[in-house]
């Protein structure tokens, strides 16, 4: 089983979409309960990103970064360091595979562009909402289905106490290209890598007739 991590995540939407990937068992941490009934750790993300994660979806707190605060900046400069330092603690994790979602936002400056913007118009969901992705070892994400609608529902809501948890929530077309394609690939990458391995083994040692790595050819031998 591979596992992986999807941190700052109380929906599990993107915790579920993994689970329905076979060889795949995914846990979302959030410092909240989860809203839905599943794998999931309450607490802090960065007491846990030792524990032999395979890939990591991270989709930390964006109030201090997005440009679309820009205006509060100058008023907020300790918390926007910290949020950074967040930030750049997950993006160096020792995780082999790492994806880190943001709005458009001072990471791009403070730390590095990123390496694709996505928008839910191209998962299936007739709105606008660039969402930056920062990439460890993981390819761009490909979209799996264009559609007309341009409608920015989000940012036309209404105030109410839970608007920014609808707001933060991972679109469900984003979630599962995130599965099939993210998983997928690191499933193959495992298999090249094995194959990588075998004629580095042959090499080291010395040929033996009895040697059971040796390929076995049956039939036409003499
Ligand atoms: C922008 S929201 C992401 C929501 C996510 N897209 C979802 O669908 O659930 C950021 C989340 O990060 C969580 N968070 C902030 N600091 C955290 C920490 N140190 N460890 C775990 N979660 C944290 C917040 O509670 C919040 O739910």
């Amino acid at each position: 089983m591979k596992k992986a991590l999807v941190a700052c995540e109380y929906s599990g939407i993107v915790r579920d979409a993994i689970n329905s990937m076979e060889g795949w068992e995914a846990v979302s941490c959030d410092l909240l309960p989860t809203d839905k009934p599943g794998s999931h750790i309450q607490g802090d993300v960065l007491q846990i990103l030792d524990r032999d994660w395979d890939l990591m979806v991270a989709h930390p707190p964006c109030t201090h970064l997005a440009v679309s605060g820009a205006r509060w900046f100058k008023d907020k400069k300790a918390q926007q360091a910290e949020a950074l330092q967040f930030v750049k603690c997950l993006l160096e994790a020792d995780i082999p595979y790492i994806a880190l979602e943001n709005p458009i936002s001072v990471i791009s400056t403070k730390i590095r562009k990123p390496d694709q913007i996505v928008q839910p118009w191209q998962f299936g969901h007739g709105e606008t909402k660039a969402t930056c992705l920062w990439l460890k070892n993981l390819p761009q994400l490909v979209p799996t289905k264009l559609v007309e609608g341009r409608e920015q529902r989000i940012h036309k809501m209404p105030p109410s106490p839970d608007r920014w948890k609808i707001r933060s929530k991972t679109f469900l077309g984003i979630a599962k290209a995130i599965a099939s394609q993210w998983c997928s690939f690191i499933d193959n990458r495992e298999l090249v890598y094995r194959e990588e391995e075998t004629p580095k083994l042959r090499q080291s040692k010395p040929t033996n007739e009895d040697d059971p790595r040796k390929p076995r050819v049956f039939g036409t031998e003499r």
